[in-house]
């Protein structure tokens, strides 16, 4: 029996993880540590928040006491690290924040698990650290960092702390540099959902620019897949990157969901560009693949059918999240690009 500490537990993607250990792994516990920002939604643990295995706690992973006692009371072993402000428009709008939790918050739980002699600390990055690619190659773990957004600099930040304390004091870190995932419990500012939920309520479907950007989108249960297995098997002081080998252009994506959906291509409108926006990213997962025996199962097409089923089937979860809040962030965030 092992008990780890998620962190960002209740947002998309740990969400997703916590319910995949849950269910697979019934020989672990998981302490969930998420203070429950408007990205964190305890609906998204709906039907295991009295798992016997599953401890929800709210708060900050940058509340130093509270991670300390929760480490001391759970045992914790490995840490799982989450938590982040994770989109990147809005760290155009308010930088601050990201520094706040994705920083200065990833520098609490890194003292705490070095004091605390915590056998292993995963980072969950990104493939934004890396900067923008042209039309050829792809992101190796040596490829130098570049970000270019406040987000992916938090990020970056976050990456080159948790490598010093690996460095400087031994503390036995993995860190993951994932690409664009899509699935369900994805909130809906980011691309996929965002363009679902306009497109079922027949409202036009914003693209940034060209529309020609291209993402390696990798569905979210593979990601997690990917993660375990860096939990479980990788060295300390590995960083694995992590993709779908599947570039798709952001128009590409548009119409496949049009199409899925039966919604007319005239509901595509260009709009104003993201600052600083990123063309191309392209993952190159071969270490993970070769050193892990890690495969993505999930192909875009079914991956992309499966999410869309599942937003139509929890149109209650649809609607709470973009009820009030998301709705002035929609009208503040797309007023200006028209
Ligand atoms: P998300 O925004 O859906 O969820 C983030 C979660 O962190 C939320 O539940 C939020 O409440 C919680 N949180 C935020 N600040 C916190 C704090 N101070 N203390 C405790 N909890 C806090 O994000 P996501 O898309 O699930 O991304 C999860 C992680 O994966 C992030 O670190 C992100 O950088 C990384 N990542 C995301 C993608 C992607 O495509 N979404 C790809 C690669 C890497
Ligand atoms: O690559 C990994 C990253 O992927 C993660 O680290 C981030 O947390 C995650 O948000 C995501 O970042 P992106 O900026 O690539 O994702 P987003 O869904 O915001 O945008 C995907 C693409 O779609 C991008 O080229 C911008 C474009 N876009 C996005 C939105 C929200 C539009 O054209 N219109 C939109 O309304």
């Amino acid at each position: 029996m092992r008990t780890i500490l998620v962190t960002g537990g209740a947002g998309f993607i740990g969400a997703n993880f916590v319910r995949m250990v849950l269910e697979e792994h019934p020989d672990t516990t998981v302490v969930n540590l998420d203070v429950l920002t408007y990205a964190g939604n305890i609906e998204n643990l709906k039907g295991y928040t009295a798992n016997p295995n599953h401890v929800f706690v709210r708060g900050d992973i940058g509340d130093a006491a509270l991670v300390a006692g929760l480490m001391d009371k759970y045992k914790i072993g490995a840490v799982i690290n989450f938590a982040a402000e994770s989109h990147v428009d809005r760290s155009l709008v308010e930088p601050g924040v990201f520094i706040q939790t994705n920083v200065q918050g990833t520098l609490t739980l890194l003292k705490i698990a070095l004091e605390k002699k915590i056998e292993r600390f995963v980072q969950i990055s990104t493939d934004e650290v890396y900067g923008s690619l042209g039309p050829e190659g792809f992101f190796t773990e040596s490829t130098p960092l570049a970000p270019n957004s406040p987000y992916s600099a938090s990020k970056a930040a976050a990456d080159m702390l948790v490598r010093a304390f690996g460095h400087s004091w031994g503390l036995p870190y993995n860190i993951t540099r994932c690409s664009n995932n899509y699935g369900p419990y994805q909130f809906p500012e980011k691309m996929i959902p965002l363009m679902i939920n306009n497109a079922l309520n027949n409202k036009p479907l914003p693209v940034y620019g060209d529309g020609l950007y291209v993402r390696d989108w990798l569905y979210v249960y593979d990601h997690c897949t990917a993660i375990w297995k860096v939990l479980t098997k990788a060295p300390a002081g590995t960083i694995y990157n992590i993709g779908g080998n599947n570039e798709k252009t952001n128009l590409e994506v548009i119409r496949l969901i049009l199409n899925r959906l039966g919604k007319p291509h005239s509901l595509i409108h260009h709009v104003k560009d993201r600052p600083g926006h990123d063309r191309r990213y392209a993952i190159d997962s071969a270490k993970i693949m070769k050193e892990l025996d890690w495969r993505p199962t999930v192909t875009f097409e079914e991956g992309v059918n499966r999410t869309i089923d599942w937003y139509l089937a929890n149109t209650d979860w649809l609607k709470h999240v973009v009820s009030g809040q998301y709705q002035q962030y929609y009208e503040s965030m797309y007023a200006n690009r028209r």
